[in-house]
């Protein structure tokens, strides 16, 4: 078989796996509101990781000490999840901690370092594929300038569902990109719903449907399909070019509401909009799929943080605003408030620098509210 026939025939096959994937989705919801026990796993992660999960599991073992002395909820540590261990392995989640991670039901997990360039996947990726996670979720607040962004992000499809497995051909390399029906109905529907549940009245969907005709012309117009459902809520539409300059535009910025989009778009506009907001280091995300749901920092890594010996400096904002909504998530309201609030009452500056505080200090600051 010559070249062009191989690609050809590799890109049949990649048609039929991704028809055989939206046809395989059937998750059951879990309830968290009946469910009698849950199991929140832990993931240390990469680089800063460890630094921040460390002050997150004390704040988690503090806020819900109750609940884990009476067995309603368990904190469960995932081993493995290392850059180290998936290089030996060549696996960008190793099966026994795929295993570990279906155990749980909801995770608090560390960034994980992507190696750059070669053929292995991300963990993230990997993981919002495997156990389906396919709304990221990403608030970002700016209270001074009435600013209550929350971005609805396609988590599982798009640029990323096929990121590893473009074909290249002499002097041609082409990558691609798709977008289901039932993958831009369902982070439609999670969008609408939440804007009706926060009694938000607008949501704004931001693609490049003048470029890429197909996906997000699809993406696009089934947006709307599912925002007939909805007609208390305000629709428009927005390139994301104009929108990463609407986003930096102060007479217009705050009128944004819920912002509903695919999936690399969504991930390059939620670093910006969580710049705004004080740094990426400030800003939380949620992985929410029907059946399991992994909480996370914005950010990565950091591993240059870690070679200048600064990863003590690391700010567990991000990570604890996501431990917020993983409280949230399982019904646990109560601590999810007094967490939130201790977070916007803590006046301990950690910015990455040895000038700041540190991470561990930060975590003093927040234990001292809920004491
Ligand atoms: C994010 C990250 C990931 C992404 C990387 C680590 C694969 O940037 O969660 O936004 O691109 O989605
Ligand atoms: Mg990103």
């Amino acid at each position: 078989m010559n070249q062009l026939d191989m690609a050809c025939e590799s890109f049949r096959i990649l048609l039929q796996e991704q028809l055989q994937r939206i046809e395989s989705i059937n998750a059951e919801k879990t309830d968290f509101t009946t469910k009698e026990t849950v199991t929140v796993g832990l993931i240390d992660g990469d680089g800063i990781g460890p630094v921040l999960m460390k002050q997150a599991k004390r704040v988690l073992q503090t806020l819900l000490s109750e609940e884990i002395r009476c067995g309603t909820v368990i904190l469960k540590q995932i081993h493995g999840l290392t850059i180290e261990n998936r290089l030996t392995l060549g696996k960008s989640v190793p099966e026994d901690v795929l295993e570990q991670i279906k155990a749980c039901d909801v995770l608090l997990k560390g960034p994980t370092t992507t190696p750059m360039g070669g053929t292995m996947e991300s963990a993230n990726v990997t993981l919002r594929r495997e156990l389906d996670l396919y709304a990221n979720v990403r608030p970002v607040a700016i209270p001074e300038e009435g600013i209550d962004w929350t971005f609805f992000r396609e988590n599982t499809e798009g640029e990323y569902v096929l990121g590893n497995r473009g074909v290249e051909l002499p002097g041609m390399a082409v990558d691609f990109k798709v977008t289901t029906d039932l993958g831009t109905r369902r982070i439609a529907k999670a969008a609408f719903d939440y804007a009706r549940q926060n009694k938000k009245n607008r949501v704004s969907i931001v693609t490049k449907a003048n470029i890429m005709k197909k996906t997000d012309g699809k993406f696009t117009s089934i947006c709307h399909e599912v925002a007939k459902e909805y007609p208390e809520i305000t629709v428009d539409d927005w390139y994301i070019d104009i929108m990463t300059a609407n986003l930096v535009n102060p007479t217009i910025r705050n009128q944004f509401q819920v912002v509903l989009l695919p999936n690399l778009y969504g991930d390059i506009i939620t670093d910006e909009a969580a710049q705004l907001q004080g740094g990426v280091g400030t800003a939380g995300s949620a992985n929410i799929g029907d059946r399991f749901a992994i909480f996370e920092a914005i950010h990565g890594s950091a591993p240059r943080m870690i070679e200048e010996g600064l990863g003590e400096y690391a700010n567990p904002e991000s990570i604890l605003r996501a431990a917020v909504m993983l409280l949230r998530h399982i019904c646990r309201t109560d601590a999810a408030n007094k967490l939130e609030h201790a977070l916007n009452a803590c006046l301990v500056t950690v910015n990455g620098s040895a000038a700041g505080s540190t991470c561990k200090e930060y975590g003093d600051s927040l234990i001292s509210f809920f004491l």
